[in-house]
């Protein structure tokens, strides 16, 4: 797939596909994934690649401790949305109101509280300690890494609902305390339903870029 198809194809899959990953193109994402930049080459960034049985260990328990009510507390904090930028509450309003329109609100939600029925979830962690510059850092291993799952035709979500328990995941996974554990990507094959189909727009760029000659 050339460049400018695979930004055009990719978008958050919200629903996958049981159907399991090769474990080496899940090796070969991550291999493309490492070309990314970052400050003085650190790459201080961990990958948890999780699927089998494991996965599914932390599924059902994600599922009853959602289903609970169980909100969650992950170990990056959660900024309320009346703490961004005007603009971006602007997006998000627009972003949440467009979903519950296409009437994709509670699938979306069950969905979720499943993994996205992900055959494969990888779990991106810095250590505590972590630079601002190392956050950067993971954000550009991450999008790499999803174009990179997009190229194979490997669909993506990155998603906060991945690490809203980290200390499942810390228990499941023997990640250290010193981890922090940042975001979940979740891969899978795209299931076909209408919750794929939808789309975020984006804003106009004029809101984004200031040209200065
Ligand atoms: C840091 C981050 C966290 C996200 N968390 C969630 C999430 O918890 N659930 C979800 O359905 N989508 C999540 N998303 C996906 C965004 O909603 C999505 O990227 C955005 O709406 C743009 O849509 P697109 O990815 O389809 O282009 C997250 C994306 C990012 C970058």
């Amino acid at each position: 797939m050339d460049f400018s198809s695979v930004l055009k194809t990719r978008h958050s899959v919200r629903h996958f596909k049981s159907t399991p990953i090769d474990k080496d193109i899940l090796l070969d994402i991550l291999r493309d994934a490492q070309t990314s930049p970052s400050w003085v080459n650190a790459q201080e960034y961990r990958v948890w690649l999780v699927t089998g049985k494991k996965l599914e260990c932390i599924r059902d328990e994600y599922r009853c401790m959602t289903q609970k009510g169980i909100k969650g507390y992950s170990d990056l904090p959660v900024a309320h949305r009346t703490s961004w930028s005007l603009q971006a509450q602007e997006n998000m309003k627009q972003f949440s109101e467009a979903r519950i329109q296409a009437g994709l609100l509670e699938e979306k939600e069950l969905s979720q509280s499943y993994l996205f029925h992900a055959p494969a979830v990888m779990y991106l962690t810095l250590p505590k300690q972590h630079s601002e510059w190392a956050l950067l850092d993971l954000g550009v291993f991450e999008q790499t890494l999803l174009l990179a799952a997009t190229s194979r035709g490997i669909g993506t979500v990155p998603a906060y609902n991945l690490v809203k328990y980290p200390d499942v995941l810390r228990n499941h996974l023997s990640i250290p305390e010193n981890e922090r554990i940042i975001i979940g990507i979740a891969l899978g094959f795209e299931e076909d339903t209408r919750l794929n189909k939808h789309r975020s727009i984006r804003q106009p760029m004029e809101n984004i870029v200031t040209i200065v000659e």
